[in-house]
């Protein structure tokens, strides 16, 4: 699954081998792809020892471990630590996942090789550069749409109304789904991806908003949705278990169903 951008003229190489800072019964190899654009070197993966009975047990607190006790220089993103901001995603043992909520337990035996998430350019390490990602979900407007701009009432919904919304608004952006999708890696420009197509399934099913022709109106292109070729990537790497693929499939046939 892995397809890492590489800044130009540049090819991995090795990188490094860090000393470990004890040595214990639990011994365990994590291989990180490095990257710092103001080093003028390529790409490289280092390797890193840490003993799990020092550690917490998640991937992120490895990392956490790397960066305080062996190499400050080490980058990443991450805020919550509980699966909530979507913002610790990136490729472990060649799958997207969340660091956070990801147990160290999980990935075997062998040693551990974290990237960032693959096709996106690299700012640095494990930070990839998400800008088009969320021009893409700016660009289905994820707010409410309706006739009455100023108001001071609710905007009620049946129960059964928002029931629709459940697998949906779980969504958390962290961009697993999108970057795992060969249609995204090639034409990432143009697709939106199954992460904004299913925030805009979202949109456009909600009750309360009036913009459901011009929704479908703007995705009305041969790039923008159909690009989705069902691979289901997107549904396997999910890490809250949503199912893109099958919010695109929706709006295909609401697309089919108005024409
Ligand atoms: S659908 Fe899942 S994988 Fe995709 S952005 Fe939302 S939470 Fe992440
Ligand atoms: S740190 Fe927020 S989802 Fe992992």
């Amino acid at each position: 699954m892995v397809q890492l951008t590489l800044p130009k003229n540049s090819k991995l190489s090795k990188g490094k081998t860090w000393p470990a800072t004890s040595s214990g019964a639990q011994m365990k190899t994590f291989k990180i792809y490095r990257f710092d654009p103001s080093d003028g070197g390529g790409p490289r993966w280092d390797t890193y020892q840490i003993d799990l009975d020092e550690c917490g047990p998640m991937v992120l607190d490895a990392l956490f471990k790397i960066k305080n006790e062996i190499d400050p220089s080490l980058s990443f993103r991450r805020s919550c630590r509980e699966g909530v901001c979507g913002s610790c995603a990136m490729n472990i043992g060649g799958r997207n996942t969340l660091a956070c909520t990801k147990g160290i337990d999980e990935l075997g035996s062998g040693a551990i090789t974290i990237s960032p998430l693959p096709h996106m350019p690299v700012v640095r390490d494990l930070v990839p550069d998400l800008s088009t990602f969320y021009a893409q979900y700016a660009s289905i407007e994820p707010w409410l749409h309706t006739s009455e701009a100023e108001t001071e009432k609710e905007f009620k919904q049946s129960v059964e109304d928002r029931d629709k919304l459940n697998g949906l608004y779980e969504c958390i952006l962290c961009a697993s789904c999108s970057t795992s999708c060969p249609s995204y890696w090639w034409n990432g420009d143009r697709y939106l991806g199954p992460a904004a197509l299913l925030q805009a399934y979202r949109w456009l099913i909600d009750s309360r908003d009036e913009a459901t022709t011009e929704r479908l109106d703007a995705l009305e292109d041969p790039f923008k949705l159909y690009r989705c070729h069902t691979i289901m990537n997107c549904t396997n790497v999910c890490p809250k278990g949503l199912n893109p693929a099958k919010a695109i499939a929706q709006v295909k046939k609401m697309m089919v169903e108005r024409a």
